[in-house]
């Protein structure tokens, strides 16, 4: 983290879990243990129809609530999606896109996250851009080459003033989901190699503006490590984002 530079941004990301009463009854147990933590910014990105039930447990609290997914149009016959100007309709400012699940199960790709970050900053949107690596490239040594693409694909047409909105998401997919997480040095070498090329593409001053969190089985044991390297500014977390002792750990390491 370098605070001085940058907001650190803790985001939990709570896949296809927890319905409305679920989630109230985690957001009502979590405010107490993160009251007055404002060193970095909380935010759940929540499924679509547990969004509103947990804005309104989140009211007046440190706590933020986002989407976990955009479509690139306003409406239309687009079954099953729902739009930005649909997610700000109800107060959602902030969104993932680009998740290695939706590229891995529904057929995302980097065209489709770039019209998809793209239109979430057209409407005003946050976004935490996810990206990262296969098991497969990284053992074959190109780990810098997919991420390097990945940002100049996913980032494509986006100007340096929408760049304000943009949160970068390193999650290498072997990470994911699997208890499996980068070391401390391995996420620092790619989120600083992010930083370069949002320097090579934005300017310096973008780049050291820019926060890019570490996801992939972060958790209250390894999160202050991870957040220690200076070019980690945060995490996207998925399953210690469940548990409010697990998530509190993680706000306190980036106090
Ligand atoms: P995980 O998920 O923390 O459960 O590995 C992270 C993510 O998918 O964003």
């Amino acid at each position: 983290m370098n605070p001085t530079k940058r907001r650190t941004v803790i985001a939990g990301n709570w896949k296809m879990n927890f319905t409305p009463d679920e989630a109230t009854a985690f957001i009502n147990e979590l405010k107490p243990m993160v009251a007055g933590k404002d060193n970095c910014d909380i935010i759940f990105c929540a499924p679509y129809v547990t969004i509103p039930a947990a804005m309104e447990a989140a009211k007046g609290s440190n706590i933020k609530i986002g989407a976990e997914n955009v479509h690139f149009e306003d409406h239309g016959a687009f079954t099953g999606e729902v739009s930005a100007k649909m997610l700000r309709a109800i107060g959602v400012d902030t969104v993932i896109v680009g998740h290695s699940e939706r590229r891995q199960y529904f057929g995302e790709t980097d065209e489709t996250v770039n019209k998809r970050t793209k239109a979430a900053l057209a409407a005003g949107m946050r976004v935490i851009l996810c990206m990262g690596e296969v098991k497969e490239q990284r053992v074959a040594g190109i780990t810098n080459e997919i991420c390097a693409m990945q940002i100049k694909l996913d980032l494509a047409g986006v100007s340096a003033e929408e760049m304000k909105n943009v949160i970068i998401a390193y999650e290498p997919v072997w990470a994911i989901g699997t208890g499996l997480t980068a070391t401390p040095e391995q996420a620092e070498e790619v989120c600083a190699l992010i930083r370069g090329v949002l320097a090579e593409l934005y300017g310096k001053e973008v780049a050291e503006a820019t926060t890019v969190q570490y996801g992939g089985s972060m958790n209250e044991k390894n999160c202050a490590e991870l957040l220690a390297k200076p070019d980690v500014d945060g995490g996207l977390i998925g399953g210690a984002s469940l548990v409010a002792a697990k998530f509190t750990a993680i706000v306190d390491a980036a106090q």
